[in-house]
């Protein structure tokens, strides 16, 4: 069976229902769906605390967004990228406000805005420590407002069709029959977040495997910067819930086994302190989690069941200040810890959260696939480039799916249009595929959790927050092993209402082609930049690797190709990475 859109939407976070209220704006004559493997309020967006940035001060500018963005990315991101970004930021959010976002306020009624790490002005706009169940609403609502967009709720994406170098298309399980289908479009927008799930310790719901980025990667896109992969310096042990950035932001501190802040004994770029950026705990996150691994050698962490641990303290803060901006860290430590931060400190360790790396795409979200547009975690633009700062990645989701919204639907206003049969026998071998798939794992002997473990405790010690070529290689042969091993992996679950084994073995085959390409794109960049600090070769190199890494999969043997592609410079010549200045 076929249905056809003119645009299709993977995946309803903040990305995907921006980039569909678009389309719908866009052209109101075009066809939309959106497809999601979840409920849209449980994309992971909605678990996003800390705030969005945008340029809303009198004493702020684009240009200093810009340029905080640019040398947070250790020069990596394209800066026209990053021109449009700050420039359009600030309206999206104002969009947000409009369709009934509650930002919180100043006592004057003007919107509030916070400080956050790296950024030298406070822009950080915010909802409580709630920002993203906000948003994620305000966007939702907003959505269910254009009736005709079509939405397939728990609707599980296997395949991209895609037929002489252009997609038209999707092929789907419906998880509560099991019911597979072809869903045909003139556009695909996918936005399916990232891909936290291939590491053991995250911030990233389960449903975070990378999905969209293997979707892409298998039609023939290539995967961009895959090897700067971030860690936030904040999660809860155990559970890696955040503890948003906000909760420094407001003062908190970080504290060793002393109760020493031992930030000051490290080089974070902050040479002296602003009026915004006053707390060394605000210095950007990939030098923060680095410092703790440096704690950890010195002996100066605390020994947990879960892994060694350092305390944020917020106790300075007082109750009065916690329940009106930290409300959910408070419920978060009472829930997930049995603590209360207003009284006790809160143990915490470096946590992975957030993907660099993503599809590889224009200013537009398109991808070299016709047809193909990414936005969002998922996508790889790039803003970013070798560290994101905080607050960054909401407006993101906002300002990149609006573009690729409009940009597919200019596409399919213009390519519209018949479907191949090519793509419709593709759609059927896809569909007798999963048939398969379901039988041969039948006979499987490989549990997929033992397998999964294993590949993420590979990835953690391979391509954590340090890493080297004996690290990278060693994380490289273990994949390939467990690549095999995949392949006998048992699905026990033979139903076909929510057989949430087969997903959980899909979701598996997607991270292990994730896993692959950030190892690979490691091992080949021999530089620290950022995120990606390579011990064997600990300093940056502007002459051998100011360029993107672009992954592109080799058919039929799972092999891997990568190119270099230039960064876009337009106004800040690569230069020391200072904050507070
Ligand atoms: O700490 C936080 O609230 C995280 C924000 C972000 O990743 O942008």
């Amino acid at each position: 069976m076929s249905a056809f859109h003119d645009v299709l939407v993977i995946g309803g976070g903040g990305a995907g229902l921006r980039a569909a209220i678009a389309v719908a704006e866009t052209n109101p004559r075009l066809r939309v769906a959106i497809v999601s493997k979840v409920y849209p309020m449980r994309s992971h967006t909605v678990s996003a605390e800390g705030g969005a940035a945008g340029v809303a001060a009198d004493d702020d500018s684009l240009d200093e967004h810009a340029y905080d963005t640019v040398s947070g990315s250790d020069w990596l991101c394209d800066q026209d990228a990053v021109e449009a970004f700050v420039a359009e930021a600030p309206r999206e959010l104002l969009r947000l406000e409009h369709w009934g976002c509650p930002w919180s306020r100043q006592p004057d009624g003007h919107t509030a805005v916070r400080a956050f790490g790296g950024m030298k002005k406070k822009r950080t706009w915010f909802a409580a420590d709630r920002t993203g169940f906000h948003m994620l609403h305000t966007l939702f609502q907003t959505v269910l407002s254009f009736p005709d967009v079509v939405r397939y709720d728990e609707w599980y994406v296997t395949k991209l069709l895609v037929d002489n170098g252009r997609t038209y298309g999707v092929v789907a399980i419906e998880l509560a029959t099991g019911r597979t289908e072809t869903i045909t479009a003139s556009a695909v927008i996918v936005c399916t977040g990232g891909c936290g799930r291939v590491y053991p310790f995250t911030t990233n719901a389960n449903i975070k495997t990378g999905d969209g980025m293997a979707l892409a990667y298998r039609a023939g896109a290539p995967l961009k910067d895959m090897e700067f992969v971030q860690y936030h310096p904040t999660g809860l042990p155990f559970t890696g819930i955040l503890i948003t950035e906000a909760a420094r932001a407001e003062g908190g501190w970080l504290l060793n086994k002393d109760g020493y802040r031992y930030l000051q004994d490290y080089d974070l770029g902050i040479p002296e302190p602003t009026p915004v950026m006053r707390s060394m705990e605000l210095g950007p996150r990939d030098r923060l989690s680095q410092a703790f691994v440096h704690e950890f050698d010195k002996g100066r962490t605390i020994d947990t069941p879960y892994g060694p641990i350092v305390h944020l303290d917020l106790r300075h803060l007082g109750a009065e200040l916690i329940d009106a901006k930290l409300p959910f860290v408070r419920e978060l430590c009472s829930q997930y810890q049995n603590i209360d931060p207003v009284t006790e400190l809160v143990p915490v360790r470096p946590v992975v959260h957030y993907m660099m790396g993503g599809i590889h795409t224009d200013i537009h979200g398109a991808t070299p696939i016709q047809g193909l547009y990414a936005a969002g975690e998922v996508a790889c633009v790039s803003i970013n480039g070798a560290n994101r700062l905080g607050s960054n990645s909401l407006p993101e989701c906002l300002v990149f799916g609006t573009r690729a919204g409009r940009a597919a639907a200019v596409f399919a206003g213009q390519y519209g249009g018949a479907i191949p049969p090519a793509i419709l026998a593709q759609g059927r071998d896809e569909e007798d595929r999963l048939e398969r798939e379901l039988t041969r794992h039948a006979e499987g002997r490989e549990r997929i959790a033992d397998i999964r473990t294993e590949m993420q405790t590979a990835m953690e010690n391979g391509a954590g927050i340090y890493r080297d070529g004996d690290s990278l290689a060693k994380a490289a042969d273990e994949l390939q092993e467990l690549r095999l091993r995949f392949a006998d992996a048992a699905v026990d679950d033979h139903s076909r209402t929510f057989n949430t084994e087969l997903v959980a073995l899909l979701e598996l085959s997607f991270m292990l082609d994730v896993a692959e390409s950030i190892i690979t794109c490691a091992l080949q960049r021999e530089e620290s930049r950022g995120a990606h600090q390579r011990t064997d070769f600990p300093a940056r190199d502007d002459e051998g690797y100011l360029a993107h890494s672009l992954v592109y999969r080799e058919p039929d043997r799972h092999g891997r190709r990568v190119q270099y592609l230039p960064v876009t410079i337009t106004r800040w010549p690569p230069g020391e990475r200072v904050y507070g200045r």
